[in-house]
């Protein structure tokens, strides 16, 4: 190619990405609403988790892993395949453990809260050829109403089912695995609320947090892999984060180190080697600073209702 044709055709494939990029919405999560949908009501809130509060009527390990499993469910990567290309993981459809009446995934779903899960889109094992997207169920409905949770012999392997042929994701660590089953189990309608609290911020870094908690104490017990995925499910909870504070130099910096400091945790671990409790403790010490930045700019973010329902009613891409 010519030096000119080059140019040109170097300046066309920018202006593809560059229209790539300005189409797509600012939350990953806004491409997953039904139309029409009110964006605050959606994203802004979410159904209470029905998850017991308070001092737990369970063993230490059973504790352990529920906090597994609910790092688990909101991580994309547990699904793998075409799911985690999207940014989906249990909680876009079962957001908080509940139900998702908003959703609609283009080809998956069919009236908004459907989706069909033998969707060749997300499965080359199930995909059936057939359209049938059923109802996404709310896993804190009463026991009666569910078909599967009341069996909790069956769940571990519909759950295994779900993501190595439903999402064709990786196999997951059994510790993964024990901590859904766990984790579904403990999400109980007497624990429900039927108040939706807010999303936040804050609350977005507690459950890193709850994530890298809980992978220290694995990661003791010599369980490198589900400490990898524990830190993983963290670091994208920051990325949840780092997206509605878009703009906003102080916290985005902050938010970006922290993400490269367990990002470089996780490489340690791989590596086998054995002294990253000091690294971990470090990590955790720094979202201290860290919430209070976010606390600061976050009227200036998408966690903010009004600045969330502007940047919805904006022409995709203008900002
Ligand atoms: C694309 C949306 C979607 C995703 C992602 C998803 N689910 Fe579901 N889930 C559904 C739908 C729809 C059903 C109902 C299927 C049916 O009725 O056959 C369901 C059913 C279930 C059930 C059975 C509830 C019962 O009746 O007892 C459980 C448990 C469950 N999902 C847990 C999970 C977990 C854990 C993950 C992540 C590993 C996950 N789901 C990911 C949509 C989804």
């Amino acid at each position: 190619m010519d030096r000119r044709r080059r140019t040109a055709a170097l300046a066309f494939v920018l202006a593809l990405a560059s229209l790539a990029a300005s189409d797509a919405p600012p939350l990953a999560e806004m491409r997953w609403l039904a139309e029409g949908t009110d964006v605050v009501a959606a994203l802004g809130w979410q159904p209470a988790e029905c998850l017991f509060a308070g001092p737990a009527p369970v063993t230490r390990q059973q504790a352990m892993d529920i906090e597994i499993g609910r790092a688990a469910f909101r991580s994309p990567l547990v699904l793998g395949g075409q799911a985690a290309r999207a940014g989906i993981s249990c909680e876009s459809c079962h957001r908080n453990g509940r139900a998702n009446l908003s959703f609609h995934f283009p080809g998956v779903s069919g009236a908004p809260g459907t989706a069909d899960v033998t969707s060749s889109l997300f499965s080359s094992h199930r995909g059936n050829g057939v359209v049938d997207p059923k109802p996404i169920p709310d896993l804190g409905a009463p026991r009666d109403q569910l078909k599967v949770i009341p069996s909790p012999e069956k769940l571990p392997a519909f759950l295994r089912g779900l993501i190595v042929e439903e999402f064709d994701g990786p196999e997951p660590a059994p510790a993964v695995l024990a901590g859904l089953t766990a984790y579904v189990g403990a999400i109980r309608s007497d624990f429900c609320d039927d108040r939706p609290v807010p999303v936040s911020g804050p609350g977005y870094l507690l459950d890193a947090i709850r994530a890298v908690d809980v992978g220290v104490v694995v990661l003791e017990g010599g369980d490198r892999d589900t400490a990898l995925v524990l830190f993983a499910a963290a670091r994208t909870r920051l990325g949840r984060i780092d997206e509605r504070y878009a703009g906003l130099a102080k916290s985005q910096a902050l938010l970006r180190k922290s993400s490269v400091d367990l990002a470089e945790i996780e490489a340690l671990v791989r590596a086998g080697d054995p002294i990253v409790r000091g690294r971990l403790n470090a990590w955790l010490a720094g979202t201290s600073d860290l919430v209070k930045v976010l606390i600061r700019e976050e009227s200036r973010s998408l966690f903010n209702p009004k600045r969330l329902a502007a940047s919805a009613r904006l022409p995709r891409g203008g900002r």
